[in-house]
Formats: C-alpha cells, sequence, structure tokens
C-alpha cells in the first residue's frame, strides 16, 4: 500500500474533528480516526470511504496496544500520528477542582488519557514510521502546560500537558535519524465541548488576555496541523507551537 496512513485520536469531537476533516480534505492519506465514542463511526462516513472509524479507550493501555498491532497487520505502514485526545475534569459548576478535593482515581484517569496513551501510541506507531524512514508526530499539549491560567486549570491539566511537552522531546530525538519529526502544539483557548465548560466570568477574563481578542476557531488550529503533517514543516521538530492568539508570548 502506498498511500500513507495518518491516526488521529480523539477525532470524535472539537479540535479531532477538525483536524480530520482538514486531513480528510487534504486527501493524500489513508486516515484512521480514532476515538472512544461510537459517534466516531458515523464521523468516519461523512468524511469519505479512505477514512476508518477505530473505537478505542485510551484510557486502557491494552486496547492501545490492540490497536497499533491493528495498523501494523492491516496496513503495514502508519506515517502521522497526531496524539490528540484529552481531558480536564470539573467541578459540577465546570470550576477547576481544587488539590485537595482530586481524587487519585481522577488523577490517575487523566494521566492515563493525556499522557499514557500518547506515550503507548508513540511506542506503538514511531517503530513503522523508522521503516519508511519518514514520520509526522503532533501532540497536542495547552497552554496550561507552558504557563499558570489562574483559576481555570486543576493540577492534573497543567501536569500531564507539561509533561506532554518533555515526552515530546526524547521522542523528537529517537526519531530525528529516521526523517520522523516529533513536535507540540500548545493550543490556547478554542470553542470545542470540553472548552465550553468555563464559568461565564472565566471566559469574559480569557478574552481580556489574548491579544486578537477573541477564542480560536479549531479549522485555525487544523491549519497548523496540516503544515505540520506535510513536508512542509521537514526541518522543524522538538519544537513547541504556541496558537493562542497572541496570549502567551515566552
Ligand atoms: N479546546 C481548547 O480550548 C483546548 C485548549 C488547549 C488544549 N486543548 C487540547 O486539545 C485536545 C482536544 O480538546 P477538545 O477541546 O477538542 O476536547 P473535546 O472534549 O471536544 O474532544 C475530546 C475528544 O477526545 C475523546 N476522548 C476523551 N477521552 C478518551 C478516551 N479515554 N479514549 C478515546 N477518546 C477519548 C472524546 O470522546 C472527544 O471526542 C485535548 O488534548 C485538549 O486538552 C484544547
Amino acid at each position: 500500500m502506498n498511500k500513507k496512513v495518518a491516526v488521529v485520536t480523539g477525532a470524535a469531537s472539537g479540535l479531532g474533528k477538525a483536524i480530520a476533516t482538514a486531513m480528510g480534505q487534504r486527501g493524500d492519506c489513508h486516515l484512521i480516526v480514532l476515538d472512544k465514542s461510537p459517534s466516531v463511526a458515523q464521523f468516519a462516513q461523512s468524511l469519505g470511504p479512505s477514512v476508518e472509524p477505530y473505537l478505542c479507550d485510551l484510557e486502557d493501555p491494552a486496547q492501545i496496544i490492540a490497536f497499533g498491532q491493528h495498523v501494523r497487520s492491516a496496513h503495514g505502514r502508519c506515517d502521522i500520528l497526531i496524539n490528540n485526545a484529552g481531558i480536564h475534569p470539573k467541578n459540577p459548576d465546570n470550576s477547576k477542582v481544587a488539590l485537595e478535593d482530586i481524587t487519585l482515581a481522577t488523577w490517575n484517569a487523566v494521566l492515563a488519557v493525556n499522557l499514557t496513551a500518547p506515550f503507548l501510541m508513540c511506542q506503538q506507531l514511531l517503530p513503522l514510521m523508522r521503516e519508511h524512514r519518514w514520520g509526522r508526530i503532533v501532540n497536542i499539549s495547552s497552554r496550561a502546560g507552558r504557563t499558570l491560567i489562574p483559576n481555570v486549570v486543576a493540577a492534573y491539566y497543567s501536569a500531564t500537558k507539561a509533561a506532554l511537552m518533555g515526552l515530546t522531546r526524547t521522542v523528537a530525538e529517537e526519531g530525528a535519524p529516521f526523517n520522523v519529526t516529533v513536535n507540540t502544539v500548545a493550543p490556547g483557548r478554542f470553542l470545542t465541548p470540553l472548552s465550553v465548560k468555563v464559568t461565564a466570568s472565566n471566559l469574559e477574563n480569557s478574552l481580556k488576555s489574548i491579544p486578537l481578542g477573541r477564542v480560536g476557531d479549531p479549522d485555525e488550529l487544523a491549519a497548523v496541523i496540516l503544515f505540520l503533517t506535510s513536508d512542509a514543516s521537514s526541518y522543524m521538530t522538538g519544537a513547541v507551537l504556541d496558537v493562542n492568539g497572541g496570549c502567551f508570548m515566552p
């Protein structure tokens, strides 16, 4: 099979959906849209016949390993991996969960989805990229992994999103001799089901801190991913791209 194979996790909603739609429209790869939500099947169908849905709960390492085996046996290659799925549990009123209220079970669940799953996906799929001496991995972190966002972000979220950048650096080092680039994208606030779950006052405050004066459209994030998964980004690896309307200028 000559066509490139691309994987987008968390593709049934929000940023993942926009990324998968843009990649599907580019039309240069067999696209696998992975999610734990069964709605991913209908979404794949809406994108066209070369888009494959894959149901997988990323909290379960065994399901990720089974996915890696599926990609190898069904396609024999993987060229592009977008580790996009992420969770940020909130209180019932959508406020942040304070440190003393975080249960170990929630801490472990967030670690599993936001950090262990990208690690396992890289471990499963990087060898396939090395074999073809070309690959693109993009890990979706967050502005919350770069800096404090007052009163919005729980400890498990900022911890996992910062750690994902460390993972990116080491995978980038190991992929580099094989022409596999690995980069982090750190979005600011984009309008998705995950991000609308903040209180109105928080949204108002965050708009004040965004020089461009608005939240991002998921298509604006997808455009960056199209670039990072193309040949045009061939000399970029181990980088962090801030896509946030200018609210964090390190
Ligand atoms: N939206 C934002 O403003 C924003 C900002 C910074 C970072 N991010 C990051 O971008 C990524 C996407 O966020 P979003 O806003 O699109 O979120 P979202 O909640 O709209 O979508 C997340 C998707 O991931 C899937 N998912 C969750 N847990 C899963 C699991 N265990 N197994 C498989 N799939 C699972 C969900 O079913 C959903 O389809 C996340 O990593 C998030 O942390 C988002």
